[in-house]
């Protein structure tokens, strides 16, 4: 199988909207088949590994990383309006170890070592860029590959909690229109200040939500993303709360932590951001463990997408041992595109 080490990905030098407009044309590269029955939702796909919400920016960027062995892909987060990036720098390394969520700062890296911190402030295109968008690559992606489309309102001053849940709906609705296999409902942004940043830590608003998205979606399936979780009571009251209207509960969105500069200035005027990546794999898993522990114990059909640092077939093993569906992958999968074809092969063997 082919490995090219000089595969297209993100870069973080350059804007948004360069990497918006300069996405990578499909590469020609055999895949190698990964052994096993896999489901997403609860439908067939041929590999558990996905890309979540954030490396791809538009269609193009899609049908690159599907042509590159991810079989689930999600279209980053849309919103009913546009909306710019925050400036750079997007995507600061970080020095760090294993998160456990209880770290205040982290320290900018000179290189990367695997893990980042995340400020995009989730940007959109136009909902009749993004809806057309979507159609179209829906029509070119091989048929046995599922689009997901991950959504979030936007608040606008005094707004309710309902006027939130209906503007997620009427996202959720066009993506669906426009031909997504799934929809996600990002309910974790640790970089934006307003409430759809944390629904996840709030069971009451988080299912108002969920319900009106399930409304507005019919019997599509529906992902609720979350952020980092470590209470199992916690846990409990969301599951509780949104187990009715949601099928599968994706986690771990990031860790949260303000970030020093190599400068000794503090980066993003001081406010926390999402570190991703390498550094958040143990925390994440602990949380898919915790999940699928509750999901069993209420003996309901949620499925559970692992999501945060995983890079290597060993990762995606103890993701799925640990009760998940499907793993997906974004910090690695821009560093190295090659990623799922090397876990495809070391699958193999
Ligand atoms: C560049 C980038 C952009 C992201 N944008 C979004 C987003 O728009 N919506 C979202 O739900 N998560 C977003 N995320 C979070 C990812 O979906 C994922 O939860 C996180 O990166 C952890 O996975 P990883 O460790 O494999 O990077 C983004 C992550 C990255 C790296």
């Amino acid at each position: 199988m082919e490995i090219n080490s000089r595969l297209s990905r993100y870069d973080l030098t350059q804007t948004y909207r360069w990497n918006y407009d300069n996405a990578p044309e499909p590469a020609e590269i055999d895949v190698p088949a990964m052994r096993g029955e896999w489901t997403f939702c609860g439908r067939a796909v041929p590999s558990p590994l996905g890309i979540p919400a954030g490396p791809l920016l538009n269609g193009r960027w899609v049908l690159y990383y599907a042509s590159l062995g991810f079989d689930v892909l999600t279209y980053k987060t849309v919103r009913s309006g546009h909306r710019e990036c925050y400036e750079l720098p997007n995507l600061v390394p970080v020095e760090t170890g294993q998160l456990t969520g209880t770290e205040e700062r982290l320290t900018e890296s000179r290189t990367m070592n695997g893990s980042w911190a995340v400020s995009f402030g989730m940007p959109s295109a136009d909902p009749e860029v993004w809806r057309r968008d979507i159609e179209e690559t829906r029509n070119k992606l091989a048929a046995e590959k599922l689009l997901s489309v991950s959504v979030v309102g936007t608040v606008q001053p005094g707004w309710s909690i309902d006027d939130l849940a209906a503007d997620y709906a009427q996202c959720a609705r066009w993506a669906v229109d426009a031909g997504a296999d799934t929809i996600e409902t990002n309910f974790s942004c640790p970089n934006v200040e307003t409430c759809d940043g944390q629904l996840y830590q709030n069971p009451t608003e988080a299912a108002i939500v969920a319900e009106a998205v399930r409304q507005a979606i019919d019997d599509r399936p529906l992902i609720l993303k979350i952020g980092h979780m470590t209470e199992s009571s916690n846990a409990e009251e969301l599951l509780e709360a949104v187990g009715a209207f949601a099928t599968a509960i994706a986690m771990t969105n990031s860790v949260a932590t303000t970030v020093r500069g190599q400068s000794g200035d503090l980066l993003f005027a001081g406010q926390q951001r999402g570190i991703c990546g390498e550094a958040t794999f143990d925390a994440s898993l602990r949380q898919t463990s915790l999940f699928s522990k509750l999901v069993r114990e209420r003996d309901d059909d949620l499925r559970i997408i692992s999501v945060g640092g995983v890079s290597a077939a060993e990762h995606v093993q103890s993701c799925m041992k640990a009760g998940a569906e499907s793993v997906h992958i974004a910090t690695a999968a821009m560093i190295d595109p090659n990623v799922a074809l090397k876990i495809r092969r070391s699958w193999q063997a």
